[in-house]
């Protein structure tokens, strides 16, 4: 009871705020959690970095926009930031609640990184060896300008990764494998394998609830029962940055994604929202055998 009458309050405190003062208390709410949780997590380790620029609109628009209307909101420093954070800080979390050992980490790689919108707040953390990759060499490039103490390089559309084998502690890949043509999945899967440490975890988000939205009741119908449906830059309900990246939206049904990411690797958690009405996109979290055949 009391617990629901100081939320109401707080509610109605922040409602009462005008909207950028609001903003801002939310961004800097996301980043004292997640640099309240790696000081934790990595005692002595935390020397804060400043975040660099919100990335230009001519990237937001690759890699984030649903419609072309999102831009006011992708590119607000709150949103921009306040996702980047809490990204962040969801990554080590998830991690560590399927018993990663996070002090152990060493070498991060943010698989379609864009422009860096996560794998930036990670170099609060010293010692960290941190890796960019990103089909499109335009991120690539201002990334690079941009934010030093990150190693970003450029992939084709289809493998393989410039890494030796068996690099990577930890990679993630954020709205990246929604992107992925059915063609190009699997074979990446087994690129992300191949670069990964044995005993190394692999974040994925993947299709999942409120982005179904997009698709025709028929469309959703097909991967409800277990079907798959990929749009295409021309096809109408492709989403906007899908139009202008000259990319695919790809939908697919839980039980294929189950199948495909548990082939080589473990799988720790595969997360359903789907009975949540804001669901987002599903979370995996895998983790590379430490015996190898
Ligand atoms: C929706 S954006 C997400 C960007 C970033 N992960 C984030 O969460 O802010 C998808 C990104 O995946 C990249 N991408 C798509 N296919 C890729 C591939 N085969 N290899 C590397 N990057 C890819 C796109 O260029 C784009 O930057």
């Amino acid at each position: 009871m009391t617990m629901q009458i100081v939320q109401t309050a707080k509610s109605s405190i922040l409602s009462a705020m005008p909207a950028p003062l609001r903003n801002e208390l939310f961004v800097r709410y996301k980043e004292h959690q997640f640099l309240r949780y790696i000081r934790e997590k990595f005692a002595g380790r935390v020397k804060p970095v400043p975040s660099g620029m919100v990335t230009p609109p001519s990237l937001i628009e690759t890699e984030a926009l649903m419609h072309a209307e999102d831009m006011g909101e992708k590119q607000q420093r709150s949103q921009y930031f306040g996702s980047g954070f809490a990204m962040a800080h969801t990554i080590l979390t998830a991690l560590e609640e399927q018993g990663a050992d996070l002090a152990k980490l060493q070498r991060v790689l943010d698989f379609g990184c864009g422009s860096a919108r996560v794998i930036r707040h990670f170099r609060n953390i010293e010692g960290l060896e941190l890796f960019g990759a990103d089909a499109n060499p335009e991120p690539i490039a201002w990334d690079r300008a941009n934010l030093p103490g990150i190693n970003f390089r450029h992939n084709e559309l289809e493998p393989p990764l410039s890494y030796d084998s068996d690099q990577f502690d930890l990679i993630y890949a954020l709205s990246v494998f929604t992107h992925i043509p059915f063609k190009w999945q699997k074979p990446w899967i087994d690129e992300l394998y191949r670069v990964m440490r044995p005993g190394g975890y692999l974040f994925c988000t993947v299709t999942g609830g409120n982005y179904m939205g997009q698709l025709t009741e028929e469309e959703r119908e097909i991967v409800r029962n277990g079907g798959r449906i990929e749009l295409d830059a021309d096809s109408s309900n492709a989403s906007y940055s899908t139009k202008v990246l000259k990319s695919w939206d790809v939908f697919q049904s839980l039980e294929e994604i189950r199948q495909l990411f548990s082939e080589r690797f473990e799988l720790l958690h595969f997360t359903d929202f789907s009975h949540l009405e804001t669901a987002g996109q599903e979370r995996l979290i895998l983790r590379k055998p430490t015996h190898t055949n």
